[in-house]
């Protein structure tokens, strides 16, 4: 899962303020383009195959060539031809929909928090962050505009050649260093974020969905790949250790499927990766299940008042195996604290 936006605050609707861009009344919040608000009509779209090649040789057009009707200076209404980059839909996610790649940017539905995603972004760039993409403004539709980052995105991890402690290690020092970046940042007045899940407390901004399916790995072994975490649209107030539980859920994983010494060896990790002192970990320990369990109540939740996506995630058995991973991680609590402890 996890995801961006319950369906009351995706509905809240509003058109993000203090992004760079254009074209903000054209913002369209879930469900692809506002045509009657941009005034694109759109016709005709004509694929244009990229030089040298026939149609039939590329899976995807680079550009395409469509009409647009604007007003003349006369105020009459014409027709022009505009080429721009094609849209890839980019598929993966589990909640928001309508993310597609137009070049080298990926865009987005832009809602109420994105100026806060933006601000996230920028902030991160600006203290040299490596393991976030460029947050680039608003573009004409109104979709928020990030740096598409080339490489792999998994459900799970590690890939088959990384040797597992050293790439929970390499995680925990990325989730540690998104830490240490966030603490000096300071959001902008009257911002909103997308909260779905209450944290345990506020002490800084974290992401709250760190997890292979929002991660994109570039070529490379494990100290050498690029690793850059996407989908920020939950970035909200929150603490370290309650964001270090649920990547230790999604990373690690902590689900039956996982030997109990394997979760020990992963989790034990992540934690030296993220260089976590005792007091901290005898916490993370505690926190593991409790973490689990609050994406189960949020699809509980969201079924029960018909809100999707959550209404949608739990229908198709979301619900079951978060309760199940909760199951599990209770069961072997004692083990994952030792193996915290002892190392
Ligand atoms: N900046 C990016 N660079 C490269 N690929 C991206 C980027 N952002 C999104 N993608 C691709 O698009 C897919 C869907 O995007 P995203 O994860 O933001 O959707 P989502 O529905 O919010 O996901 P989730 O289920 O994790 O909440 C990703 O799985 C990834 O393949
Ligand atoms: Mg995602």
């Amino acid at each position: 899962m996890a995801g961006a936006g319950d369906g009351s605050s995706r509905d809240a609707g509003g058109v993000p303020d203090g992004l760079g861009g254009t074209g903000r009344n054209g913002c369209s919040l879930a469900h692809g383009y506002d045509t009657a608000r941009t005034g694109v009509v759109c016709p005709s779209v004509r694929i244009v195959p990229w030089r040298g090649c026939s149609a039939g040789q590329r899976p995807a057009p680079d550009r395409i060539i469509r009409y647009r009707s604007r007003r003349s200076r006369d105020h009459a209404l014409v027709d022009e031809l505009v080429e721009e980059p094609a849209e890839e839909p980019l598929a993966g996610g589990n909640v928001t929909p309508g993310v597609v790649r137009v070049g080298d940017t990926v865009r987005r539905p832009a809602g109420p928090w994105t100026p806060a995603v933006h601000a996230v972004l920028t902030h991160l760039e600006s203290v040299g962050y490596p393991h976030a993409p460029r947050s680039l403004g608003l573009d004409e539709r109104g979709r928020h505009v990030v740096e598409h980052v080339p490489g792999e995105v998994a459900d799970t991890f590690p890939p088959p050649r990384w040797p597992y402690r050293e790439a929970l290690v390499r995680i925990g020092r990325v989730v540690r260093s998104l830490h240490d970046a966030l603490e000096g940042f300071v959001p902008p007045p009257d911002v909103r974020w997308n909260r779905v899940i209450p944290p345990d407390r506020e002490e800084l901004v974290v992401h709250h969905d760190l997890a292979p399916w929002n991660l994109v790995r570039g070529p490379g072994e494990v100290d050498g790949a690029r690793l850059v975490v996407i989908d920020w649209d939950l970035v909200a107030p929150g603490t370290r250790l309650w964001d270090l539980s649920y990547a230790a859920h999604a990373f690690v994983p902590l689900a039956p499927g996982t030997r109990t010494a394997r979760a020990a060896v992963g989790l034990c990790a992540l934690a030296d990766g993220y260089d976590l002192d005792e007091p901290g970990r005898r916490e993370l320990a505690g926190l593991l299940a409790r973490r689990t369990r609050s994406m189960y109540d949020l699809l509980r939740r969201g079924a029960a008042a018909g809100s999707q996506p959550w209404a949608g995630l739990w229908e198709a058995g979301h619900g079951r195996s978060w309760l199940a991973d909760t199951a599990w991680i209770d069961e072997h609590e004692e083990d994952l604290r030792r193996a915290l402890l002892d190392g």
